[in-house]
């Protein structure tokens, strides 16, 4: 089937605002996954229903066999340019629980870019041995790029966005709604919640790509707390404004807990200076001590999309609250059921999941 991005150039493609690539995107169903704006309300919640379901199956051994058989004859590229633990080792394990097989690249000095080869050449000759690509790079826009050059080929491959430049991390978002789905499961769900971010607002595009996606539920109140030079882009809050949610952006992280129902920390992102200039800001009142539990609400969730330095003490790991280390294993469900959408075996899982309630 021809995808939507064949038919239309680059030129025109690229100089779409974002809410109209996802829209071209989302004419594919679930394919190019490049934008945290593909994902409506009912595309996050089903998803998540589906990890739910690929959860529950493989908790028995035969579930696992049946998972495993479903994309046996399919293969995962996995090309990572930017250093990568979670995101990386999670696609793997979804990879696998499905029976993808797997090859990758994470160090270009390795591969053919060394000699010269351009991106676009290395993507395309990926094309041609595997049927999904997974990349991360620091070039924001380079998913984009390779998508719709893929697009327009004889292989046109579907391509998971892993991490882009600063600008967006789709499947971290997409994870982290899950969390909130399932913290939130027994409080009404998403809706009416106020959650706090924290941290390096101005560059974690886990954040960006996180704060879109709390458009699709209502009555949000977004906080984000943050030295004045890390605070969050107009660019993301002109969103918000066009989805009407509200927000506030303050500096004051201690009396912003309290009201919190969800905590979203994030670590400052230095690896983007160009003078070491984030060693000149001041974070520790960004930083959540166990002295802070006391302040935070009973059923409110600490997240966080690691890796972490100073800005959760490790003592805060204890309590019941603090749940990003499950967030992270939720990371991988939510990418196995977000791979087995994209090759359309989501009807598969569905319909097995019954057996194993
Ligand atoms: C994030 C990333 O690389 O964007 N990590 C992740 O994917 N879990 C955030 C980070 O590195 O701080």
């Amino acid at each position: 089937m021809k995808q939507s991005l064949a038919g239309i150039s680059w030129k025109a493609f690229s100089g779409m605002e974002v809410k109209d690539k996802a829209a071209y995107l989302a004419e594919d169903g679930v394919f190019h996954v490049l934008l945290a704006q593909q994902f409506d309300r009912a595309r996050l919640e089903n998803l998540g229903m589906l990890a739910t379901c690929v959860r529950r199956i493989a908790k028995k051994e035969e579930g696992m066999t049946f998972l495993r058989s479903l994309l046996a004859n399919r293969r995962a590229m996995l090309y990572f340019s930017q250093p990568s633990s979670r995101t990386f080792l999670s696609f793997c394990a979804a990879c696998q629980i499905l029976g993808l097989q797997i090859g990758e690249v994470r160090d270009t000095s390795t591969s053919s870019e060394f000699k010269g080869e351009s991106q676009e050449d290395s993507v395309r000759t990926f094309s041609s041995y595997f049927d999904l690509i997974v990349m991360r790079s620091q070039i924001g826009g380079l998913a984009e790029r390779m998508a719709w050059q893929l697009s327009n080929t004889e292989r046109p491959v579907p391509i998971i966005n892993a991490g882009s430049g600063k600008d967006q991390h789709p499947t971290q978002a997409l994870l982290d709604v899950y969390t909130l789905q399932r913290s939130f499961e027994r409080q009404g769900g998403v809706d009416g919640k106020t959650i706090l971010f924290v941290g390096d607002l101005a560059r974690g595009r886990t954040v960006r790509s996180l704060a879109w996606l709390l458009t699709n539920y209502r009555d949000m109140q977004l906080l984000f707390v943050a030295p004045p030079e890390l605070q969050i882009g107009g660019d993301i809050l002109a969103l918000l404004d066009r989805a009407k949610v509200r927000y506030e952006l303050s500096g004051d992280f201690e009396s912003a807990i309290p009201r919190a129902d969800a905590i979203y920390m994030t670590r400052i992102q230095d690896e983007w200076d160009t003078a070491g200039e984030s060693q000149k800001i001041d974070t520790s009142k960004f930083w959540f001590m166990s002295r802070h539990l006391a302040l935070l609400k009973p059923h409110a969730v600490i997240l966080h999309p690691f890796p972490r330095r100073q800005e959760i003490a490790v003592d805060v790991d204890d309590d019941p609250r603090a749940v990003y280390w499950r967030q992270m294993r939720n990371g991988m469900w939510i990418r196995a059921a977000l791979i087995a959408a994209i090759f359309r075996k989501d009807a598969d899982i569905l319909s097995l999941a019954e057996r194993f309630v």
